[in-house]
């Protein structure tokens, strides 16, 4: 019988918890990784987020993105986060926080969440993911909602701004959807009645 050091044990279970605590979530939409500094604030300035805006960010992790949208731009913040460690850290960053009246925190799939009620959806998650929120933003968010994805774009959709450096891309939800100067000028595919394809949507040539 091999006896290992006590030490070994002790990192044995550090590398167990942070391959969870990273890749636990990878299944339900996107493992952990923080969005870095410069892009959060790429993503906020590209939103205009303000005072008079409901932010959601789907798949908050430690609420880098979320807090920020709160604390400095004075947003009502919805955090949706599945895995329940991280939850209960963003439970606890609430708690803490000087604006915590305007910071709701779900412990949620965020495919399960009604998004009809947000002016700015936040999001940094897998291309499955992104690709199944496509249908999900189409049925759920009002016209002129905004939507900002760092590193994934949403396929199918052009974006009205992006940081091609950054991976940074914003969209927004267009105020009717079947005004002419906002269709498409390439070919697309077919929209479904809630998936149009819009210019500020429109698909990619
Ligand atoms: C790449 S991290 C982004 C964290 C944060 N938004 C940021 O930008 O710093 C993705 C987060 O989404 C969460 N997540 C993945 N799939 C999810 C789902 N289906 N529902 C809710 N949260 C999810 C993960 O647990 C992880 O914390």
């Amino acid at each position: 019988m091999v006896f290992l050091p006590w030490y070994s044990a002790v990192l044995l279970i550090a590398a167990g918890f942070a391959t969870y605590f990273v890749f636990g979530s990878f299944l339900a939409g996107a493992g952990y990784q923080p969005a870095p500094d410069r892009v959060i604030r790429r993503m906020l300035g590209f939103a205009r987020v303000t005072a008079a805006d409901r932010v959601y960010d789907l798949g908050a992790g430690t609420g880098g993105l979320l807090f920020r949208a709160v604390e400095e731009h004075g947003a009502t913040g919805v955090g949706v986060e599945v895995e329940p460690l991280r939850y209960l850290y963003l439970c606890y960053r609430r708690r803490r926080s000087r604006a915590r009246s305007r910071v709701h925190i779900l412990r949620q799939n965020l495919f399960d969440v009604d998004l009809s009620s947000a002016s700015v959806i936040l999001a940094f998650l897998w291309p499955g993911a992104m690709r199944r929120l496509r249908q999900k933003f189409s049925a759920e968010l009002r016209p002129g909602t905004r939507i900002v994805s760092y590193y994934h774009q949403i396929a199918g959709w052009v974006p009205v701004e992006k940081d091609e450096h950054l991976r940074v891309y914003y969209y927004t939800i267009p105020p009717t959807l079947d005004a002419p100067s906002l269709q498409p000028s390439g070919v697309h595919p077919a929209p479904t009645s809630r998936d149009p394809a819009p210019a500020a949507l429109s698909s990619k040539p």
